[in-house]
């Protein structure tokens, strides 16, 4: 039996590739977990009734692209959030979450050929893994562009060679980035948007941490697009209830952009997709008009970042985040970092280099760890003084 070669070179995943470093050995003290980027706030309190007073809804079909009210309460948030008015009919369609629609949106709009030759998918080097595996899916060309932090840990796709460039058909960009912490200013989504503008291919927003952050709201690609007037068609936003909602088993997203990309993605999904069951959308479009439990919820996060910086005032390198849960640490070698903390003290923590990959013997993640700051606050607290006692000192 012939099995297809596209896949044959994906790295093995990073979590069971984590589980067979670490758990050959036993841990060296109460187990912390801070590999997972699980949140772990109180989602709000009210779903589990929106849900009951619906579950008649799970004997139908759910509407593939969500229902009209749903639509509606997501773009009524894009609309208070980034000032951009959408029409729900045509511009915004609903998703199992974010993963399957970074990957699904690949098929629908990224071409076969780009001026007549393969096209090319750029990824930032880390990232967050179904960018990759989008673009084999699609036969794509993946380009994956270092993201450190020479270049504010974000991707210079400006430095891409021209050549690429022109084959390129799609960037996604994550802001605030996942591992990272980074966050897209409005300058550099300005250049991005002029860059693909000159080049001619579309950016793929993934903002799914879009609404945990430190000081201000990370600006947004659609508002930046239509500030700048760009194509309607140049950016697709990509957001979720997993992060902003603490609700990353409700599996409920959306991707919002141009009339023709959504049209696209809309019918791919009715011949292939799997829409989110229709109590679960009844539940999504409660939460999506709600801002209180947002709002504590980034309380909560604040203060997670308060207690990192404590934790590692005056260790070269040790930034806490602009936006996000992530903490991307600095080490000699990620791997023997995440492998000495867990023989010494059972905290466990992901290597960079699961997270990235190498370019001509050069990996952007390899001297780091990422570090999950989603446990409670003093277990939390615990994980990092280890981290630093046994890493950083
Ligand atoms: C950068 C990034 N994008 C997308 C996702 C997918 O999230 P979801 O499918 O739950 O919206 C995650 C989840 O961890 C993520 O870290």
């Amino acid at each position: 039996m012939n099995f297809p070669e596209r896949f044959a070179n994906l790295p093995e995943y990073a979590f069971p590739r984590l589980r067979r470093l670490l758990d050959a050995h036993p841990p060296g003290g109460e187990v912390i977990q801070m590999t997972i980027g699980e949140p772990r706030h109180a989602f709000p309190p009210w779903i589990a009734q929106t849900i009951a007073d619906h579950a008649a809804d799970f004997g139908k079909y759910p509407p593939n692209e969500g229902t009209p009210e749903l639509r509606q309460a997501m773009c009524d948030w894009v609309a208070r959030r980034y000032g951009v008015s959408l029409d729900p009919e045509t511009q915004i369609m609903a998703l199992n979450g974010t993963r399957e629609g970074l990957f699904n949106a690949a098929i629908a709009l990224c071409p076969e050929a780009k001026r007549g030759k393969v096209p090319v998918i750029l990824t930032p080097n880390p990232f967050y893994q179904v960018y990759a595996v989008a673009a084999l899916t699609v036969g794509a060309e993946p380009v994956y562009v270092p993201a450190r932090a020479e270049t504010g840990f974000l991707p210079d796709y400006g430095s891409v060679p021209a050549e690429i460039l022109d084959r390129t058909a799609i960037a996604y960009l994550c802001s605030p980035a996942n591992p990272q912490g980074s966050v897209a200013s409005r300058d550099y989504w300005a250049d991005l948007i002029a860059l693909a503008d000159r080049h001619d291919f579309q950016i793929f927003a993934d903002e799914c941490y879009s609404e945990i952050w430190r000081d201000a709201p990370p600006p947004g690609a659609l508002e930046m697009a239509k500030a700048m007037g760009a194509d309607p068609e140049r950016v697709v936003i990509f957001h979720s209830l997993s992060k902003r909602s603490n609700l990353a088993g409700l599996r409920a997203g959306f991707m919002a952009g141009g009339p023709k990309s959504i049209a696209a993605a809309k019918q791919l999904r009715a011949y292939a997709g799997a829409p989110v069951p229709l109590p679960l959308q009844r539940a999504a479009e409660t939460v999506w008009a709600d801002e209180a439990h947002v709002e504590e919820n980034r309380g909560l996060y604040q203060r997670k970042y308060r207690i990192a910086d404590e934790v590692f005032a005056g260790i070269q390198g040790a930034r806490s985040p602009d936006a996000g849960f992530f903490l991307w640490l600095p080490v000699d070698d990620g791997e023997a970092a995440a492998l000495k903390l867990w023989r010494e003290t059972g905290v466990r923590v992901l290597p960079g280099a699961y997270l990235s990959r190498d370019v001509n013997g050069d990996n952007p993640g390899k001297g780091y760890i990422r570090v999950a700051m989603v446990a409670e606050e003093q277990e939390m607290q615990r994980g990092l003084e280890a981290i630093r006692d046994c890493l950083m000192r």
